[in-house]
């Protein structure tokens, strides 16, 4: 990992290839490493610092754990961290293109939330547009980004925001109360639930599964392997599709 400085990032910067995204924290920008595409995040404000210090430990600590990128480069005043590049495709894109199987996508990211928590993380902003898909619709590979709120389990983020316009952050999350790995359940509950509004049947076990993963109390979600598991029993088995699919809903 190497300490960047202001020359070499504003020369990155200069020569970057596109605007990756703008998010609340700041900007991103597809740049070129020492040969290799890189994504440049930098604050808009200096004030971000402790927050990028945080992003980057975080990142050194998974070391690609649920497809996390790679920490390249960094600086904390002004602050920028320089990451693997995950492609140019969020989910919030694909949601509505037909040639990848959404459902399957989602089984790929509950598989890497997973991997987080393994960890010992919990993510706490699961949300379509901080996961990227490469890959052909066949095959994708999918990675979770965005640590900025990362936490330990059991840790406290003091994140304040409205239940209506913030719906994928669990309640207790808003509250400042602990955040533990049944936060991420809700958020992942709320992402499948808007790949499930994309398709055309309705599928009542999963939409119960999802409905139960956004309780209000942690303590009455699904745990995420056991989410896993009826998610893979409806991607393996296609014919459980049929025999849930609801006539009514087309
Ligand atoms: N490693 C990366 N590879 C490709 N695109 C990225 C990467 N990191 C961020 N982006 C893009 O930039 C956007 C904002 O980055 P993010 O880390 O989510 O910042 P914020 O904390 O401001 O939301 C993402 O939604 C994504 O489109
Ligand atoms: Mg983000």
């Amino acid at each position: 990992m190497a300490i960047l400085g202001s020359k070499v990032i504003y020369q990155m910067w200069r020569e970057k290839e596109k605007l990756l995204g703008c998010g609340c924290y700041g900007q991103v920008a597809l740049v070129n490493w020492n040969g290799k595409p890189a994504a440049l995040k930098k604050a808009k404000s200096k004030t971000y610092k402790d927050c990028f210090r945080k992003e980057a430990r975080i990142l050194k600590a998974l070391q690609g754990a649920g497809g996390a990128p790679i920490l390249y480069g960094m600086k904390t005043v002004p602050p920028v961290l320089l990451v693997s590049y995950k492609g140019s495709r969020r989910l919030s894109d694909i949601m509505t293109d037909d040639s990848f199987d959404l459902l399957r996508v989602g089984l790929e990211i509950g598989y890497k939330l997973r991997e987080i928590h393994t960890a010992g993380y919990v993510h706490s902003d699961l949300k379509d547009d901080n996961v990227m898909v490469e890959g052909s619709p066949e095959a994708p590979e999918v990675s979770i980004i965005d640590y900025g709120l990362t936490c330990l389990s059991g840790k406290r983020i003091y994140l304040t925001g409205n239940p209506e316009t913030h719906p994928w952050y669990a309640p207790e999350v808003l509250k400042q109360q602990p955040s533990t790995y049944a936060a991420d359940v809700f958020s992942y509950g709320y992402l499948m639930k808007g790949i499930l509004e994309t398709r055309p049947q309705r599928y009542k076990i999963l939409d119960e599964l999802f409905k139960q993963a956004m309780n209000a109390n942690p303590h009455r979600r699904p745990t995420l392997n056991f989410m896993i598991k009826v998610i893979e029993d409806y991607t393996t088995s296609p014919q459980s599709d049929m025999n849930d699919a609801d006539p009514d809903k087309n």
